[in-house]
């Protein structure tokens, strides 16, 4: 019986090597379908309520076999209100089309504060990309809603093998992507856009993952541009433009004494264009974990106003001696080259048990304005310092 197939395989592969791409291992034709949000009711008019046309759309998707491909056209809106695609599909791999543009409801048209726009779980072999644009409508939430529950637009969560490329995102409520519990996935050549005083407007929020790459991308937003949280490891953003924002953070970690931990994070050929802050690890006084294995290389700053932090007292005013943070070592800042609009362009802030093995090399900031002075500010650090503008003084061995 294998036999037979195997040389059926063979013959076919002869007759017609393009037939017999198509045939994957011993017989098994890899189908590929094509499902389009326009054949399952959508309006695409901006105006009414898409989320079921797109759920059913997506049911068919993710029950099909082989590769599966869910189109949302080109020169259509469509407004989602609440949109869960869930897996486990049955689809080996699926290709997500955005052609068109999505938007969000207005704050009072929302379903539920809760739960973000977006929100695919359980999904692997995901790929999204086509060049749309999703429009969160934040402006609705900023103002009225600072400190009450406000939405993302997008999450992913417990998605494993992940591609996510070439798609516009504005104006979310609260952050526009959040990651959590994924391993390999990548992001690249995205456009992340939100004005620079909205609240909370984080670009990247991710936690609990491992092997994630941010690339070539364009990020303004009013708050992080990537936060990496607990839980994640190997990590890396490159070719990232970042500003406004808050920069590329470690953290928050440690908050109400958890356990938490950052590892293997590598941030490089990065541009900090005015942005608060540049490359941060912030850590809460009492929690507990590590942050270890951390590199920023080959950073541009334009006007950034802290460029370089470690802060091992976040969210204190004053410095605790008693209380100390999770430990923080090999950390190395390299290569930085540019100007910073505030006085503090390094200030690594470590609570009594130190920081260990810290490099600070080849770094050139100076102020952007010329009446004020880059200095640099260390506090409990071990460490190395090797041709670094402004001059460092006080790192222990
Ligand atoms: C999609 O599938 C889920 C789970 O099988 C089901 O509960 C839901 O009713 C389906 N929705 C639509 C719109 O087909
Ligand atoms: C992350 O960057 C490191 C250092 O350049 C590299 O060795 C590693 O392969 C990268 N990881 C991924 C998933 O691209
Ligand atoms: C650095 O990032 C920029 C985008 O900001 C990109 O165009 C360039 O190719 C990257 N360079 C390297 C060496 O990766
Ligand atoms: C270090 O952090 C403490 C607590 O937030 C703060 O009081 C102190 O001013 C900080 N040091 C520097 C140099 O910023």
């Amino acid at each position: 019986m294998q036999e037979g197939l195997v040389s059926c395989i063979l013959i076919l592969c002869l007759v017609s090597p393009c037939l017999c791409l198509k045939w994957s291992n011993f017989g098994v034709e890899t189908e590929e379908s094509t499902y389009n949000v326009l054949d399952y009711g959508t309006n695409g008019n901006g105006e009414s309520d898409d989320s079921n046309a797109f759920l059913s759309a997506w049911n068919d998707t993710c029950r099909s076999q082989g590769i599966a491909n869910l189109v949302i056209p080109k020169g259509k809106v469509f407004m989602l209100k609440n949109l869960e695609l869930k897996g486990p599909c049955k689809a080996n791999s699926i290709h997500i089309q955005l052609f068109g543009n999505i938007v969000a409801p207005t704050k009072d048209e929302w379903v539920d504060d809760k739960k973000d726009l977006i929100i695919i779980s359980n999904v692997n072999s995901l790929t999204i990309d086509g060049g749309g644009y999703i429009e969160g409508n934040g402006n609705t939430w900023w103002e009225r809603c600072k400190d009450c529950t406000r939405p993302g637009v997008l999450r992913f969560s417990s998605c494993n093998d992940l591609s996510v490329s070439s798609l516009n995102l504005v104006n979310s409520p609260r952050f526009h992507i959040a990651i959590n519990n994924c391993k390999n996935a990548r992001f690249f050549n995205m456009n992340i856009n939100a004005p620079g005083n909205s609240p909370n407007t984080d670009a990247y929020d991710i936690s609990n993952s491992k092997n994630v790459v941010f690339q070539d991308s364009t990020i303004a937003v009013g708050d992080d541009c990537i936060a990496i949280n607990g839980g994640c490891s190997y990590i890396n953003a490159t070719g990232i433009t970042c500003g406004p924002g808050h920069g590329i953070s470690i953290g928050s970690l440690g908050k109400n004494k958890d356990y938490e931990t950052v590892e293997e994070v590598h941030v490089k050929n990065c541009t900090f264009k005015g942005t608060t802050n540049g490359a941060r690890i912030k850590t809460w006084e009492g929690g507990s974990g590590y942050v270890r294995n951390i590199i920023f290389e080959d950073i541009i700053l334009i006007e950034a106003k802290n460029p370089i932090i470690i802060d091992q007292h976040y969210g204190s005013k004053n410095a605790n001696i008693e209380v100390v943070s999770m430990p923080i070592s090999d950390v190395t800042f390299r290569g930085f080259e540019g100007t910073c609009a505030k006085e503090k362009a390094i200030n690594l802030n470590c609570s009594s048990n130190g920081c260990f093995n810290i490099i600070l090399d080849q770094i050139n900031i100076v102020a952007s304005n010329p009446k004020k002075k880059a200095q640099a500010f260390v506090t409990n650090v071990h460490g190395i310092v090797q041709n670094v503008i402004p001059k460092v003084y006080g790192m222990l061995e």
